[in-house]
């Protein structure tokens, strides 16, 4: 038999230093990943475990996604990231990891059609964008809106509820699309675009973005079947740092627009979604510097240089993120179709060599990540870098929405409160202002 059939009924036995000794169940997923429940650890022992950065620590029990960064391997339900990439679309994806299945043509067409229906935003809301300075990032914008939609719909906008679940989620992807262009329209001074509803979900963010009133504006299929390839391989990625933030807010049962909104504001930073912007940062200093790789590499390595190599490096994958190998070849095909040359992905291919090439990077097996190719497509596409992590959010927000359901279904779930090992002072005396020194 297999050492993993028998693991379920054994627990592991851990000697702790003061003599006590603890039975852990070991719980084993569908996969085979294997974890130690440390849940009654503090009330049999006394004892926390302490884990900064949750290196080690399974925060829960998920069927949604599957990672395994040693081989390279990112699935959602099951389903291969190259297999959907190839032959799905962005609202499919969506209605998959939300629902857990890919929808059957009777749920495909309601699940489309409501997206369509609630794509427009309270006319009340568009005020909000004109007090916004004209320098503020759009995901500042899109946070605060996203957290003002549950000022709009009341049934959503006290405590967090499952019954509501069904509409406000296909408000939010629908909406947040509306929102996000409306902010990219006003940072240029542009008049909003209103949604228009014979469109498919991507052609209609398209139009909304670049259309203006005194032209006709022609949606380009090309384009279109790029942003639902971005948008499927940013789908959902398991317990990330916006995730978790996700399921933190609402474990609190916050709802679901404020956890999203929480949730926007931990991917705009640079060591997570962020890094897409601060990658098209780095490779325009690196060409206007002179376009020297090896100069750069040395950089990242140095640590004292305060210089990290963004789009490189994953806290799970030890292999080649399998969406920047999608992107990546996706890269060449849309510059190849659009005829564009941009020296910024001359330069990326020449940091990616040097790096792969490099025992720095080899042995900390750090390779692209997600980041790392897709600014380039979307400068492609026309789509400002201020503008690239609100279209990772654009891609997450099923992922979000499909987690915070999970969560909630859960009998299990608590609200998420970590401990913590104090290493302050201990007690001491209140002392009165006068006698300070
Ligand atoms: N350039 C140079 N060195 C790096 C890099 C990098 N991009 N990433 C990691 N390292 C080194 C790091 O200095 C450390 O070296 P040492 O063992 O000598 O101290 C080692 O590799 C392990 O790195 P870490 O910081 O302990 O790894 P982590 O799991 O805590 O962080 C990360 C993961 C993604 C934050 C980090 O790799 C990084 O800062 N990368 C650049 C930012 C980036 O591209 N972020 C996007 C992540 S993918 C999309 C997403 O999740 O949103």
């Amino acid at each position: 038999m297999p050492e993993t059939d028998t693991l379920p009924t054994k627990n592991a036995i851990v000697q702790l230093p003061d003599g006590q000794t603890i039975e852990l169940p070991v719980v084993v997923g569908s996969e085979n990943e294997k974890a130690l429940d440390i849940s009654k650890l503090r009330s049999q022992t006394g004892y926390i475990t302490l884990d900064p950065g949750f290196v080690n620590t399974g925060s829960c029990q998920s069927g949604i996604t599957y990672l395994d960064g040693e081989k390279g391997i990112l699935r959602y339900r099951g389903i291969p990231i190259e297999q959907l990439a190839e032959k799905s679309s962005f609202v499919e994806v969506a209605y998959l990891l939300i629902y857990g299945h890919l929808p059957n043509s009777k749920e495909w067409e309601r699940f489309s059609y409501l997206l369509t229906r609630h794509a427009m935003l309270h006319e009340d809301m568009k005020h909000f964008f004109e007090s916004f300075s004209s320098q503020a990032h759009p995901m500042a914008i899109l946070s605060a809106m996203v957290a003002s939609l549950s000022a709009y719909y009341s049934e959503a906008s006290g405590v967090a509820s499952l019954e509501t679940f069904d509409l406000n989620a296909v408000r939010l992807i629908s909406k947040i699309r509306t929102l996000a262009a409306f902010s990219y329209k006003k940072s240029i001074g542009q008049p909003f675009i209103y949604p228009l509803d014979s469109l498919s979900y991507c052609a209609n963010f398209l139009r909304m973005m670049f259309a203006v009133p005194a032209e006709d504006y022609e949606i380009d299929p090309e384009l279109v079947s790029v942003i639902n390839l971005l948008l499927i391989l940013h789908a959902d990625h398991e317990q990330n740092c916006s995730t978790s933030t996700v399921r933190v807010v609402g474990s609190s049962r916050a709802n679901m627009y404020g956890s999203v909104s929480a949730g926007i504001l931990a991917l705009w930073g640079p060591l997570h979604g962020g890094a897409n912007q601060q990658v098209i940062q780095m490779l325009e200093h690196i060409q206007a510097d002179g376009g020297n790789a090896d100069k750069f590499i040395e950089m990242a390595k140095d640590k004292d240089s305060g210089f990290r190599l963004m789009g490189f490096g994953h806290r799970v994958y030890k292999n080649y993120d399998p969406r920047a190998k999608v992107i990546k070849t996706a890269c060449d095909r849309v510059l190849e179709k659009l005829g564009i040359h941009d020296p910024m992905l001359d330069i990326a291919k020449k940091l990616e060599e040097r790096a792969l090439s490099d025992d720095y990077f080899k042995e900390r097996k750090l390779y692209p990540n997600v980041d790392f190719y897709s600014g380039i497509i979307y400068r492609a596409l026309g789509i400002p870098t201020n503008m690239f992590t609100v279209m990772f959010t654009l891609g997450r927000l099923p992922g979000w929405l499909a987690q915070w359901k999970e969560m909630m279904e859960d009998p299990k779930q608590r609200i998420s409160r970590p401990r913590q090992i104090y290493t302050g002072s201990n007690e001491i005396n209140y002392v009165p202002m006068e006698q300070r020194g």
